[in-house]
């Protein structure tokens, strides 16, 4: 069933606070966020109770992990005026939300996914059988249908947890969107629609219930959408009653996955910190230089005479990212035959990461003599998070009953 509207092209994602970011995070996900910014509206926060259901132990380090990863993502771009950001801990009410939630998900549905027991083998001097963490991808499902985010950009390991932020919407709209009268009280919402749209949201209604035509349901999602004057609460029993179900009071999001590429790192692997093979997006020129130069190469290629092999060298992975035609070529050829050194191969690289890195270090060093200033942007989108949680929170407790007569 397909409950995500077009209106929900929002764009909901967050990141746990690693500290400094690296080009792996830049290429393999700000780059995407960077375009998202200026064709939706996205939500980008700061996932700092999800680092502490894995670093409970020591959250020292956490506050200024989160203040370096902010002032990285301002660095690279990510624009306030375009993008709402905040920090997930100052939105309380995700945490309520979770509270909720956390009702109707069956244990099964927590323990099966995939992260849930390859974390606890990776993280195997950490205690991970904790009761947050088992919650740590239903936190995650508050933190996306909190913004009713349509779509998610996360990667592949993450994928998992969208599919499960699926099925916890579908069970609560189809625990709570049940209202008594559903039926007439879709048809009197149909009716506020006016005469000519209410008869083709019956006409486009019966397509696809009776034809199934995908068609039929995407024209009628729009026809809602362009309704002005209906109220959120008929929009979503009108939604809910062109797919056969109750309400839909949270919408099911889905993944966006990034096409962006991966990052290698310096060893050729991806690029990680747990690798010891990243190039920091603040690392000082004269140090991106030096990693750079001093990463391996061909280890067959062990003279300047003797002829190399791209495809065993994590440096010709990196021509793929920041090289045109002609660079590469000049590669290929010149390592096959010996033309060209190693240190000669390196340069065009280290020019293109030193003039990609540049601007975003200038604007680094900005930001960090205002503090004030980045203390002011993440206190707004707190704010303006607070605003829309607020709402959801209120739609979802007078859904779940929570209202004092
Ligand atoms: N779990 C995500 C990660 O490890 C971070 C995250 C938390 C997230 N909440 C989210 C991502 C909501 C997308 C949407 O990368
Ligand atoms: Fe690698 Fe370039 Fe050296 Fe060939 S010439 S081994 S591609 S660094």
């Amino acid at each position: 069933m397909n409950t995500v509207s077009p209106q929900n092209s929002r764009v909901i994602s967050g990141m746990r606070p690693t500290g400094r970011l690296h080009l792996g995070h830049y290429h393999g996900v700000l780059k995407n966020w960077l375009e998202l910014q200026h064709e939706y509206e996205c939500f980008f926060f700061v996932a700092d109770w999800h680092a502490l259901t894995t670093h409970y132990d020591d959250p020292t380090r956490i506050p200024e992990s989160i203040w370096d990863m902010v002032v990285d993502w301002l660095a690279v771009g990510i624009n306030p005026g375009s993008a709402t950001l905040f920090v997930q801990s100052r939105v309380p009410e995700h945490a309520e939300l979770h509270l909720l939630l956390s009702m109707i998900t069956p244990l099964g549905w927590l323990e099966r996914v995939p992260s849930y027991k390859d974390q606890q083998e990776k993280l195997k001097e950490k205690d991970l059988a904790t009761y947050g963490f088992l919650g740590y991808p239903l936190l995650q499902s508050a933190d996306i249908l909190m913004y009713k985010g349509g779509q998610v950009p996360v990667g592949e390991d993450q994928v998992a947890h969208v599919e499960l932020t699926r099925e916890i919407a579908r069970r609560f709209n189809h625990l709570f969107g049940r209202e008594p009268g559903f039926e007439e009280r879709a048809e009197q919402a149909r009716r506020k629609m006016g005469k000519k749209n209410a008869k083709l949201f019956s006409k486009l209604r019966t397509r696809y219930r009776e034809q199934g035509d995908q068609e039929a349901l995407e024209v009628a999602h729009a026809l809602l959408e362009s309704q002005g004057n209906i109220t959120i609460s008929d929009r979503e029993r009108l939604f809910g009653y062109l797919e056969g179900g109750g309400r839909v009071i949270l919408p099911e999001p889905r993944p966006l996955l990034s096409k962006a590429s991966k990052m290698p790192g310096l060893d050729g692997q991806k690029m990680s910190k747990s690798y010891g093979n990243t190039i920091a997006l603040r690392d000082e020129p004269l140090v991106v230089e030096q990693s750079l130069r001093t990463m391996p190469t061909d280890t067959q290629r062990v003279r300047r005479t003797d002829p190399g092999d791209p495809e065993r060298c994590p440096v010709w992975q990196l021509h793929q990212i920041y090289s045109d035609e002609d660079i590469k070529s000049w590669v290929q050829e010149g390592c096959r035959s010996a033309g060209i050194g190693c240190v000669d191969c390196k340069q065009p690289i280290i020019d293109a990461v030193l003039g990609e890195l540049r601007p975003i270090q200038e604007r680094a060093r900005e930001l960090e003599q205002q503090p004030d200033l980045v203390r002011n942007l993440i206190n707004d989108g707190c704010e303006a998070a607070r605003d829309v949680a607020r709402e959801t929170m209120e739609e979802v407790r007078l859904a779940m009953s929570l209202v004092f007569p």
